[in-house]
């Protein structure tokens, strides 16, 4: 059965391989590494990446590299506080700062903007580094303190912006307001609700903002019944379903979401192969495992677990003959002649991409596939 196509033991060592590769990629500051060969990536971690590869780790028994990560973060943010401080402060005085001047998407692994040019502005991670948080504390019974100061910050910085246009997990269309990013954001809210990251006046106004927020994605993000990837689009986008699982956002067994992944399946995936969205030129527009992995936890959360089986197995038959895990492999180009133009500009895919092999390794523990094998940190306090 095709569920079950790939050998134990291929798997067991591609899950080996990938949570390898992330704890030893990490560097001593904590960040993660989006990859370490990949000329445009280089020496930068996202918060986007970053936030998921820790929850990966989390859930596959490397806890410790996790809460390493999410020191890095608040690190990170605490050194920023006069910075969204003054971005709050500007914002509640009707004077939002210009994109340039909001919070990057990717940091030196120092923690600083870098010097290299980029599409910056993108307020996913923020909301998902927080998200990824919460589970991983509640997952390994680990104490909030160390993080109270940035989970603040960075809720203030989502409560003052998340109804502005930016960048989209591509990095693409700042002038839109993105369904998948303002899942993100409702999923970190969510969190910090949750599991009582906030309190006091804090947390009533997230309870308020995250009504809000609600409200505007379940009518203005829905079109026939379906999410969609900006608001006044008609399409989908594949990152649309992290919203359903595992950022939890919205209810797996609802319609809305059987038609979103519906359309998910129909709009964009091949084999089990999901692309990003109709019209990508990304390297010829092809299909990227990670997607292939958050449609699986979708689907499973959704009730169908051979379906999530085999994105699965499609997303592991990525990997090269040395276990290294693409952004995306070329089968079913939308867009071949575009391919060779990102190849003469930034070298071949991005390989190993250590999101892709947190988002197999986050699928395989869900589907019992790769089981949680490293022993977890002990209760009683953070590393
Ligand atoms: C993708 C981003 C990702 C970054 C680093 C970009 O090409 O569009 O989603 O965060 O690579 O992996």
């Amino acid at each position: 059965m095709a569920t079950r196509a790939l050998d134990q033991d291929v798997i067991r060592r591609l899950a080996d391989h990938s949570l390898t590769l992330i704890t030893e990629l990490q560097t001593t500051e904590g960040a993660y590494p989006a990859s370490p060969t990949f000329s445009a990536y280089v020496g930068y971690c996202w918060l986007r990446d970053g936030a998921f590869i820790a929850d990966a780790a989390s859930a596959a028994g490397a806890a410790e590299s996790a809460s390493r990560f999410f020191d890095w973060c608040a690190r990170t943010l605490n050194a920023r506080s006069d910075q969204i401080e003054g971005i709050v402060r500007a914002t509640n005085a009707g004077r939002p700062p210009s994109g340039e001047h909001m919070l990057p998407a990717r940091f030196t692994f120092r923690g600083e903007d870098g010097t290299d040019e980029w599409w910056d502005f993108q307020l996913d991670g923020y909301g998902t580094w927080i998200w990824a948080l919460g589970e991983h504390l509640q997952r390994h019974g680990l104490v909030a303190e160390p993080y109270r100061e940035a989970v603040a910050l960075t809720v203030d910085y989502l409560l003052a912006s998340w109804q502005r246009p930016c960048y989209d997990w591509w990095e693409e269309h700042a002038e839109h307001v993105h369904i998948s990013t303002l899942g993100c954001v409702a999923a970190g809210f969510q969190a910090v609700l949750r599991h009582g990251l906030i309190s006091g006046e804090r947390r009533t106004r997230v309870e308020a903002e995250l009504a809000d927020l609600r409200a505007h994605l379940l009518s203005d993000g829905v079109r026939d019944g379906h999410l969609i990837k900006w608001v006044g689009s008609t399409a989908v986008d594949g990152s649309l379903a992290s919203t359903v699982a595992p950022l939890g956002v919205i209810d797996p067994a609802s319609p809305l979401a059987r038609r979103t992944i519906e359309l998910l399946e129909a709009h964009l995936t091949v084999e089990g192969g999901t692309h990003r969205y109709l019209g990508d030129t990304f390297f010829g527009g092809g299909q990227w495992p990670l997607l292939s992995c958050f449609l699986g936890l979708a689907q499973d959360a959704a009730g169908d677990r051979d379906r999530a089986n085999e994105l699965f197995d499609w997303a592991a038959s990525t990997a090269t003959t040395d276990l290294d895990m693409p952004e995306q492999v070329d089968r079913h180009l939308i867009a071949p002649g575009m391919q060779q133009e990102w190849i003469d500009r930034w070298g071949t895919v991005a390989t190993p991409l250590l999101w892709s092999h947190a988002m197999l390794l986050r699928l395989g523990v869900q589907l019992g596939r790769i089981s949680a094998h490293r022993p977890s940190i002990t209760p009683e306090g953070n590393i």
